[in-house]
């Protein structure tokens, strides 16, 4: 007798949000093949890695990965696939790291052909860019570990090309995912259970769908339009949005969100420097005091705004005066948090064809290490602000350091835990700060 055989899949998933939610693709079109998700790597039919190639470092851990599936892969037949941006960016050479599939994030809808061929026992390759393929017509199969949050992609690839950066590379041309399906997307997330979505894209400002057959003829929607439209079709679901770009951000979107209650109030706006000079090596399009001027904004015309930062150290020519011009900038704007790099050439991109990482590696460790310092300092001090104040906290989860607590978010992203006292997972409660440390708010839920 004939069963039809089930077969396992398995995803690890590196980098941005932005990978997380195409993992999440990647699990609807292996569906389509007979592939069912699996949390054992041991069990898994097809092992698929979407990676990131944004820092050096990053990319290097996919090759020690590599070894590390061949070794335990022992003579059973597992199909091993690289997907993501390190597959777009070194393509064939992962064959000879043990891949046997090389997947670049515009071509997931192939991975049936190319998983089939796989196990047929080829290698198999497909990095093509696509300037429309948006997945708009893949409902995500969630797999994130929350079932409260979740990842939805408004728009694909990046037109900006920061001089240091591989994203346009390996991502291609910028565009916006039609309006309705990131509708029907929200939808089938209330529908789940959800009570929050994050929508993503590497620059969300720059949202620009045009409809060809709007009623009057062309129709574009920005993203404030994008903004508006679903926080009236779901109120009942808290909005969030990543990565904002300074030069795109305006007032019309920061009036958007503190005119909604469900759209958060938190901006991520990654500054990267604090000297314009910089700013101009790095192709970022505006300067110290543009930047410094959106802050003002931020803050006039979002009250209680929560501010998070993107910022790295030991671009080309960077000196100790731009150095102490970010630490400065970064003070002033007193950031709530920050995620800090140091700076890591790409290959391809134009500071690597054109510039010169001039930067000495222990002048690069020794900045990053005072950004890291100040910015841990600015979140106690930020922290110590709230104390006393309450805040309206979505609950994610039981909290890590003990069960009968609660971790959920506020509005501005903090991390906030509370005694459970009857609450529960996937409910809005009012909580008032007693306490804090340099991560989290702790306190109290309000009768
Ligand atoms: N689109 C987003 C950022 C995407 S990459 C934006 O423009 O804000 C995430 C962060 O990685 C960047 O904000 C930057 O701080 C950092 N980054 C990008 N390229 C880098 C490089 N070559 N070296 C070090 N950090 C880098
Ligand atoms: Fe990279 Fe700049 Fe695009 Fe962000 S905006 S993804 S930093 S090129
Ligand atoms: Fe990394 Fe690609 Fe995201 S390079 S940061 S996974 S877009």
């Amino acid at each position: 007798m004939q069963t039809e055989e089930v077969k396992r899949l398995y995803i690890e998933t590196y980098g941005c949000q932005m990978n997380v939610a195409d993992s999440e693709v990647v699990a609807t079109v292996m569906q389509t093949t007979g592939y069912e998700m699996t949390e054992e790597i041991g069990e898994a039919d097809c092992i698929l890695i979407n990676t990131c190639s944004v820092r050096e470092n990053a990319e290097q851990r996919v090759v020690g990965r590599l070894q590390e599936l061949q070794a335990m892969k022992r003579g059973r037949r597992v199909v091993i696939g690289i997907i993501g941006c390190v597959a777009e960016r070194a393509k064939e050479s992962l064959f000879e790291s043990g891949a046997d599939i090389v997947v670049g994030p515009d071509s997931y809808l192939d991975l049936p052909h190319l998983v089939a061929t796989a196990e047929a026992g080829e290698k198999a390759i497909n990095t093509n860019l696509s300037l429309t393929e948006t997945y708009s017509g893949i409902l995500p199969t969630r797999t994130g570990h929350s079932k409260i949050s979740g990842f939805v992609s408004i728009m694909r690839g990046c037109n900006n090309f920061c001089s240091y950066c591989i994203v346009p590379y390996t991502r291609g041309r910028e565009r916006s995912r039609p309006v309705e399906s990131i509708m029907k997307e929200l939808s089938n997330m209330r529908e789940k259970g959800y009570r929050e979505a994050v929508l993503l894209g590497q620059n969300v400002n720059s949202y620009n769908y045009v409809d060809e057959g709007g009623i009057d003829g062309k129709k574009a929607v920005s993203f404030a339009e994008l903004m508006a439209m679903a926080a009236e079709e779901f109120p009942e679901m808290r909005l969030r949005f990543t990565s904002s770009h300074p030069k795109d951000m305006t007032d019309e979107t920061l009036r958007v969100i503190a005119k909604y209650k469900n759209i958060c109030n938190h901006i991520h706006l990654p500054m990267q420097s604090g000297s314009s000079k910089i700013l101009k090596a790095m192709n970022r399009k505006y300067t110290r005091e543009w930047y410094m001027g959106r802050i003002e904004a931020i803050r006039s015309i979002i009250p209680d705004c929560g501010l998070t930062t993107d910022v790295f150290c030991g671009f080309c020519t960077e000196t100790e005066e731009d150095h102490r011009e970010t630490l400065s900038l970064m003070e002033w704007a007193r950031f709530d948090n920050a995620f800090m790099f140091q700076y890591s050439e790409r290959p391809g991109t134009f500071a690597a064809k054109n510039m010169k990482d001039d930067v000495p590696a222990e002048v690069k460790a020794r900045r990053l290490k005072e950004i890291i310092e100040l910015q841990g300092r600015l979140s106690i001090e930020s922290n110590k602000r709230d104390e006393g104040k309450t805040f309206e906290v979505l609950v994610e989860n039981r909290s890590r350091k003990s069960t009968s607590d609660l971790m959920g978010r506020s509005e501005q992203n903090k991390a906030v835990v509370f005694p459970a006292e009857g609450h529960h997972i996937g409910e809005t409660v009012r909580v008032k700060v007693e306490r804090s440390t340099q991560a989290t708010l702790i306190g109290k839920a309000e009768e």
